[in-house]
């Protein structure tokens, strides 16, 4: 059967915006993050604490953390890479730190500067500093089917990847398709590969759109059990140091699907729907999730 309640994490502000040419002003950022704030979503990342040069869109991180309005019922989070990146986050303010490395060695190599091996005693530290100052630890692991550089990725190149990061005490693992390239025969392969070692409740899935089979993949991960889904509102996204990554799913569309499929999300679909039309108006480019096409044409 289909689960009851669905956990989604609105990864808009942060995956969403870190590809952008084009500057969204920080006050822009905390008016949008605050109009995210009121949908009803579970939790918001809402920027990442990297290094500027790498994503020049987010250079405001702790700007922007400090200046947000938390509603209570919301859990704000945010990427962390490193030690500099924890202590920046935690005096900006946050309930959750991601942190987040690759199952394949040339997409982590590019995207975090470092070899798989040399880049979990980096993680270890900062999931322990985080646990210890009190937040919620989730680890994505990208690439976990298919990489830019690589191609196919193993099930057991992920399995230990996983293992390390539950090893190192995160809460949670989210589990990037990247590029957008699975279809749901791998993403059932994958699953049953880690059911046997990780609870369904730690996993999350994080999902890029890229041709359009991201709510036939979450289909499948429902039926199997998952209940905790990345998205961001009109579809925004794609990881520069990902050629050929587009956005994310678009949280327009899995709400307009699980709302359909009666499950409880909390969500007020208006609200995600006027989210998406600031957004896309502040870019100035029509966003690919075709909800908000559709109620612009409605
Ligand atoms: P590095 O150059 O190896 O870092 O970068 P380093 O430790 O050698 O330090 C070099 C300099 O950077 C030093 O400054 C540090 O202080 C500074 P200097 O002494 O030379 O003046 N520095 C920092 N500054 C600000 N904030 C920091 C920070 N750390 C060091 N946190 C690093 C390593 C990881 C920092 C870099 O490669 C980086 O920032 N990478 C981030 C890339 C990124 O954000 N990618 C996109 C997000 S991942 C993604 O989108 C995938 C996901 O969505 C899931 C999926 O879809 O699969 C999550
Ligand atoms: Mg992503």
């Amino acid at each position: 059967g289909l689960p009851s309640n669905v956990y989604l994490k609105e990864v808009g502000p942060r995956d969403g915006l870190q590809n952008e040419k084009q500057w969204i002003s920080t006050d822009d950022k905390v008016v949008w993050i605050n109009m995210l704030s009121k949908t009803g979503v579970s939790e918001i990342e809402y920027s990442s604490f990297v290094h500027p040069k790498m994503i020049p869109a987010l250079k405001d991180a702790r700007e922007v953390g400090k200046r947000i309005i938390r509603k209570s019922g919301v859990a704000y989070s945010a990427l962390v890479p490193n030690m500099k990146g924890l202590e920046y986050a935690l005096e900006a303010g946050i309930d959750g730190a991601s942190v987040f490395m690759s199952a394949s060695e040339t997409h982590n190599r590019k995207n975090i500067n470092k070899s798989i091996s040399e880049t979990y005693p980096v993680l270890t530290e900062v999931i322990k500093e985080a646990k210890n100052a009190g937040k919620i630890v989730t680890g994505y692991v990208s690439t976990v089917f298919d990489c830019p550089y690589e191609g196919r990725i193993s099930v057991d190149d992920v399995l230990g990847v996983c293992g390390q990061l539950i090893d190192s005490g995160v809460d949670y693992l989210s589990l990037g398709d990247t590029i957008g390239t699975a279809v749901p025969t791998q993403v059932e392969n994958l699953l049953e590969g880690l059911f046997p070692y990780f609870p369904k409740d730690k996993l999350i899935l994080h999902f890029h759109d890229t041709r359009g089979m991201a709510i036939a993949n979450i289909m499948t991960a429902l039926h199997m059990g998952i209940t905790r889904f990345d998205s961001t509102v009109g579809g925004l996204g794609g990881c520069p140091y990902a050629p050929g990554a587009a956005g994310n799913v678009a949280t327009n569309d899995v709400l307009y699907l699980l709302n359909g499929l009666g499950i409880e999300t909390g969500i007020n679909e208006k609200r995600i729907q006027e989210a998406s039309i600031y957004i896309q108006n502040k870019l100035g480019k029509t966003l690919p999730s075709r909800s908000v096409a559709y109620l612009k044409n409605a």
